[in-house]
């Protein structure tokens, strides 16, 4: 099949790419572009596994075609070190155990981020309201529900990475 050129920014790098036109986005930034923090949990658009942010908004890569990001900038968890959000949502993730076998937690803390840039203060209804696409097989939800929360009382605090959060 004849192959399309792509140009778009991957994780704050300009790149330019040859992709079949029916080649999935998740498909490329795996299998080509070794970006395998992107999963694949069900391929149907149920998991949230393979979120992505395209132009800063959270989306299933595992439903996009690659040439539909054309001028759109891609970031992948890889591409989020030092983002302010990501690394408290790390910490908490980490202090309260917010993740067992791993493998849905990029999506979740693209997914949270997402809601901690939209509400400083979300309650626990809202943090499960802004998680309920991304579905973790270990079921560990009460676990990524206190860390998202957490995440959001560091951050309102300021609290440096590191330090314990006392709210
Ligand atoms: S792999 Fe894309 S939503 Fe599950
Ligand atoms: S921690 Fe295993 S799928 Fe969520």
């Amino acid at each position: 099949m004849e192959k399309v050129q792509l140009h778009n920014t991957i994780n704050d790098v300009s790149e330019t790419h040859e992709v079949e036109p029916r080649q999935l986005l998740v498909h490329m930034l795996r299998d080509s572009l070794r970006l395998t923090g992107v999963h694949i949990g069900c391929d149907t658009s149920q998991c949230g596994a393979c979120t992505v942010l395209l132009d800063q908004q959270t989306a299933r890569s595992c439903t996009v075609l690659a040439v539909q990001t054309e001028g759109v900038s891609i970031h992948t968890i890889e591409g989020m070190e030092g983002d302010p959000t990501v690394t408290a949502l790390k910490q908490a993730f980490n202090e309260l155990h917010g993740l067992q076998c791993g493998f849905c937690t990029p999506g979740m803390l693209l997914a949270a981020r997402s809601l901690l840039l939209r509400m400083r203060d979300p309650s626990e209804a809202e943090v499960r309201e802004a998680l309920h696409g991304n579905l973790c097989r270990c079921t560990g939800y009460q676990n990524i529900v206190d860390a998202v929360l957490l995440a959001a009382a560091m951050l309102r605090q300021g609290v440096a990475v590191g330090e314990p959060c006392h709210e």
